[in-house]
């Protein structure tokens, strides 16, 4: 055992181990439900300080409640790791001025701060703390040299205060980021716009609650502003689009690989819209290619990746491909799967490959990094509600055409 003047180190090594521990739980937990990768927490390292205090809230009970039924404890355990939970959420609300988690959907919770199922797991995991985690660990802990646990409790007193102000640091500035990104899109370079988007990705991945955030309030508002500054050069390159074809030699140039290729052009078998996936990505990718042109971008990677965007071999109203789900989430699906595919047969630079992974935005999350993106997902979008809304046209005309044509004439 330890003298008691050390005792402090002791519980900071403690201290280390439990919040190290809590940061594996959520990296699987995360990493399951996500299907890949996700380094959990707020730290920039593998721990997560919350853990460490419930599990010093429990040691406390159980100290202090010593003799009570084991029932009685396990409630007071379970009010303690639930308050705690919503102490911890309301403080990050009002500080951030962001929700770090959000258990709105779930049906028993309280300001989408707590919710009783995770509460339920809370007391789950301290009854197993309880029993057979820490009496193992801090047996193991307490037989250890008290010089050795000094050094390592002050190196991690050290980084942990370090990691913990570079944090908060980064989470106050993730609102701004966002928010400039969002305000000088199209002033912004390519390289800049690459640069705000990694600092925003593994605050955005460690809490997924964020995308919801960036998705609700600031999407939308880009969108509205994308909408805007568009409409001026859209409407006049239709026009000159509806004037002018066939399309011009350097489109051909740049794009006549792909043309020739004979996988793409078995994209003419596969209905989309109201023709084929073919024709449909020929019309986005000449409009991104005109509007990217008049924008001075990149207009030939913007060609490219436009023509392989929807590059899936599948009729996704009816299809029987076996590993995907019918009904679930084509929209979310096809852009990697025409990413895997498109990479299988052509090379692609990195702009090609953020238009074919994010023209669905902003159903993904994340918004694109480059402006060519931006352009492919917008043609993508006005040519299919354009091609949806022909198809609708035809379709009325048709049948009152059939009725008229039904009427007997007098
Ligand atoms: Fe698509
Ligand atoms: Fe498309």
């Amino acid at each position: 055992m330890f003298e008691n003047n050390a005792a402090f180190f002791y519980f900071v090594v403690l201290f280390a181990i439990y919040a190290f521990a809590g940061w594996l739980i959520e990296v699987v937990y995360r990493s399951v439900t996500q299907r890949k990768f996700i380094n959990a927490g707020f730290l920039h390292g593998p721990f997560i300080p919350i853990y460490a205090v419930g599990a010093f809230f429990i040691l406390l009970v159980e100290y202090s409640f010593r003799g009570w039924h084991p029932a009685a404890r396990i409630l007071i355990y379970g009010f303690l790791l639930t308050l705690l939970e919503y102490v911890v959420g309301y403080y990050a609300e009002k500080i951030f001025k962001l929700k770090l988690w959000d258990y709105s959907d779930s049906r028993i919770n309280l300001h989408g701060r707590v919710s009783f199922v995770f509460s339920l797991a809370w007391v789950a995991l301290a009854v197993i703390f309880i029993l057979a985690i820490h009496p193992a660990v801090s047996q193991k802990v307490f037989e250890l040299n008290s010089l050795h646990v000094k050094i390592f409790a002050i190196s991690f007193i050290t980084y942990f205060l370090t990691d913990f102000l570079f944090s908060v640091i980064s989470i106050t500035r993730f609102k701004e980021r966002i928010a400039y990104l969002y305000a000088e899109y199209f002033n912004l370079d390519n390289i800049e716009i690459e640069k705000i988007s990694d600092s925003l990705r593994r605050l955005s991945g460690a809490f997924p609650y964020l995308n919801k955030y960036i998705n609700d309030k600031i999407n939308s508002k880009i969108k509205v502003g994308m909408g805007a500054y568009l409409k001026t050069v859209q409407g006049k390159i239709i026009m000159e689009i509806n004037g002018r074809r066939p399309y011009e030699n350097e489109y051909y140039q740049i794009t006549k690989d792909i043309f020739e290729h004979e996988e793409f052009n078995r994209l003419k078998d596969y209905f989309h819209h109201n023709s084929s996936i073919y024709e449909h990505v020929k019309e986005v990718a000449y409009l991104s290619y005109r509007i990217c042109k008049y924008l001075k971008l990149d207009y030939r990677s913007a060609a490219r990746g436009a023509l392989l965007h929807d590059y899936f071999f599948y009729d996704w109203r009816n299809h029987d491909e076996p590993h995907l789900h019918r009904k679930k989430f084509h929209g979310l699906e096809h852009p990697k799967i025409a990413l895997h595919n498109a990479k299988k047969t052509f090379s692609l630079n990195k702009i090609e490959e953020d238009i074919i992974r994010k023209h669905m935005w902003p159903l993904t999350a994340m918004p694109p990094r480059y402006k060519e993106s931006f352009i492919v997902s917008f043609a993508d979008k006005y040519l299919s509600s354009k091609e949806f809304v022909d198809e609708f046209k035809k379709r009325i005309n048709q049948r009152l055409s059939r009725k008229k044509s039904r009427k007997p004439s007098r």
